[in-house]
């Protein structure tokens, strides 16, 4: 059966890295690199649509991310601002719902304001979520999600895997089916940690600004290669 016949994955998860790469490559401020990566995302929501994927989580800003140099933190909150009004009717028209996960706290109160504005304007859309993870962490959402349990007055005898779940910053979404990293580094970064336990990994050279439809039907062809088992095994005998 060819792939395009397959279910596609329900969830798909990106950390777009290679911006600053792609920029270097042209001898651009790293800036630049940022930008083209706001166009590739755009296309790659276009083309989550046309593939039937209900959520894509977005790695835009780790809660490391802080650590650049102030220029590129205050470009990137720039360009995000400008994002949003540049892109969100678009969205709105696609059909996309916009969410926002990560620490709203630190962040400017213009940009907790866009996202606000982003997220109650596309709330009734069903084609696709779109999950921004800015100034998010996997270990961010664990803590915030006990945090909030405790306050919920959880007892530890009712804790479990289920009942945390319901706090972590995407309970409404199903856990990602297919995660791709671009930008050929190996590792997570501390973005989804909690819910990638049986995510199905694929890591790409590319670098972010030049990932598209092409990429990205290469990394679902990957994904529907690989025999989930979710720690059972396949063929298993019927029990007598
Ligand atoms: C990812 O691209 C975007 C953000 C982290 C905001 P990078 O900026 O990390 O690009 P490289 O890894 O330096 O090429
Ligand atoms: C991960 O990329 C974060 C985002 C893409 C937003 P980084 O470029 O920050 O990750 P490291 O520093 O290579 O681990
Ligand atoms: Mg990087």
């Amino acid at each position: 059966m060819s792939s395009s016949a397959l279910a596609p994955p329900r969830h798909v998860a990106i950390v777009m890295d290679g911006n600053g790469r792609w920029a270097k490559k042209r001898f651009l401020p790293r800036f630049f690199g940022h930008k083209a990566g706001v166009d590739a995302l755009v296309k790659v929501v276009q083309a989550c649509i046309d593939r039937d994927i209900e959520h894509l989580t977005v790695f835009a800003f780790s809660s490391e991310n802080w650590k650049r140099p102030s220029d590129e933190v205050s470009g990137l909150m720039g360009l995000v601002l400008a994002a949003v009004s540049r892109y969100l009717a678009k969205m709105g028209a696609m059909g996309v719902r916009i969410r926002i996960v990560g620490d709203r706290d630190a962040v400017s109160d213009k940009l907790r304001n866009a996202w606000n504005e982003a997220e109650s304007t596309t709330a009734h859309n069903t084609k696709l979520t779109l999950n921004v993870a800015f100034n998010y962490g996997g270990r961010w959402d664990i803590v915030q999600a006990c945090k909030k349990a405790l306050a919920a007055g959880v007892k530890p005898e009712d804790m479990s895997e289920a009942k945390l779940s319901e706090f972590m910053a995407m309970s409404y979404a199903p856990d990602p089916d297919l995660f791709i990293r671009t930008g050929g580094e190996v590792r997570i970064s501390n973005f989804l940690l909690w819910q990638v336990a049986y995510t199905e990994f694929v890591f790409s050279d590319c670098l972010w600004p030049e990932f598209g439809e092409r990429e990205l039907d290469a990394a679902i062809a990957a994904f529907h290669e690989r025999d989930r088992r979710f720690g059972g095994v396949k063929d298993a005998p019927v029990a007598a």
